[in-house]
């Protein structure tokens, strides 16, 4: 296919419901995968830290055939003043993908525009796709289904929640973004989520009350409070978010099999506390696994 990137979920918005059933397909099918992509190489540059996405991506390449290098951008030149569309140029031709972490959407745009090779984000300040891909791979494993099904996200209306409303308004979720009034998800990407939504016959909506959000909910979904690159003291998130947390309590106004999804890292005693992230009706390790299986989708379908 044409170059394309996964920047915003929107980037692979007609691929998605596909995505999501290559990802359950590639879960099934985990060491019979042959070698689709052998000879090819994903560059993986990060400007902050990661567990998840950097080992969950070496891993796919190592195990659809191919190879993952990963590189981190200030021992490159890159660090040291060369521009970012001169390396997007230049490991364009080197490799067949780069997967990317900023903390700036804008420069994960340049690379977007600059390479001529996909370019996938591995997050940056306005979304998270892959993360979004995972979730969407591991609620239908745990629901078996999207239609009907509420999903509630409490806290930062962060990266993450912005990519989630995209992923939910395109799959059929009800998605209810439960943040406080000053930490709002992204005003152009609610809005546009909702017109998906309304299209799909499913609804994007916002809640400053979680006592009200959280009734029969299907999936309650957090993340951190302080997002990398956030300079918001904890002190001061505590008390902005307190009641946004993850606990007994708001899991019991839920529907009794209601999961609890959170993308992780995980703070406990902040927006999740132990018991409900260390609970029965957590589901954040199969989810954090679910990376792997999401991603191989992705390259599969980028790079083949
Ligand atoms: N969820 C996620 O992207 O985790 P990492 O920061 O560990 O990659
Ligand atoms: N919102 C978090 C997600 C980490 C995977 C962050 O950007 O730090």
């Amino acid at each position: 296919m044409a170059k394309k990137n996964l920047i915003s979920v929107l980037d692979m918005k007609d691929e998605w419901p596909d995505l999501v059933e290559l990802s359950v397909k590639l879960k099934a099918e985990r060491g019979n995968h042959g070698a689709p992509l052998k000879g090819k190489t994903l560059a993986m540059m990060f400007e902050k830290p990661s567990t998840r996405t950097r080992i969950s991506f070496d891993v796919a390449m190592t195990e659809l055939g191919g190879h993952a290098l990963y590189i981190d951008i200030p021992s490159m030149q890159m660090g040291h003043g060369e521009t970012v569309e001169d390396t997007a140029k230049v490991m364009s031709r080197f490799v067949h993908a780069i997967m990317y972490r900023a903390f700036d959407y804008k420069i994960m745009d340049k690379v977007g525009d600059s390479a001529t090779i996909p370019v996938i984000s591995g997050l940056d300040n306005l979304e998270h796709p892959c993360q979004a891909l995972a979730d969407m791979l591991t609620v239908k494993e745990k629901k078996g289904s999207f239609r009907g099904r509420k999903l509630v996200y409490l806290g930062d209306g962060n990266n993450v929640c912005n990519s989630l409303l995209y992923a939910s308004a395109i799959v059929g979720l009800d998605m209810v973004a439960c943040c406080p009034a000053t930490r709002m998800p992204n005003a152009e990407i609610m809005l546009n989520a909702s017109r998906i939504a309304d299209a799909n016959g499913s609804s994007i909506s916002a809640s400053h009350n979680p006592l009200e959000a959280c009734k029969d909910a299907d999936i309650l979904y957090t993340d951190t409070w302080v997002s990398m690159g956030d300079e918001t003291p904890v002190e001061k998130a505590v008390k902005i978010f307190q009641m946004y947390q993850i606990n007994d309590d708001l899991l019991a106004l839920a529907k009794p099999d209601c999961i609890v999804m959170h993308c992780l890292p995980a703070h406990r005693g902040q927006e999740i506390t132990a018991e409900v992230m260390d609970g029965p009706q957590s589901v954040v390790f199969d989810q954090a696994e679910n990376r792997l299986h999401a991603q191989k989708a992705v390259l599969y379908t980028l790079l083949r």
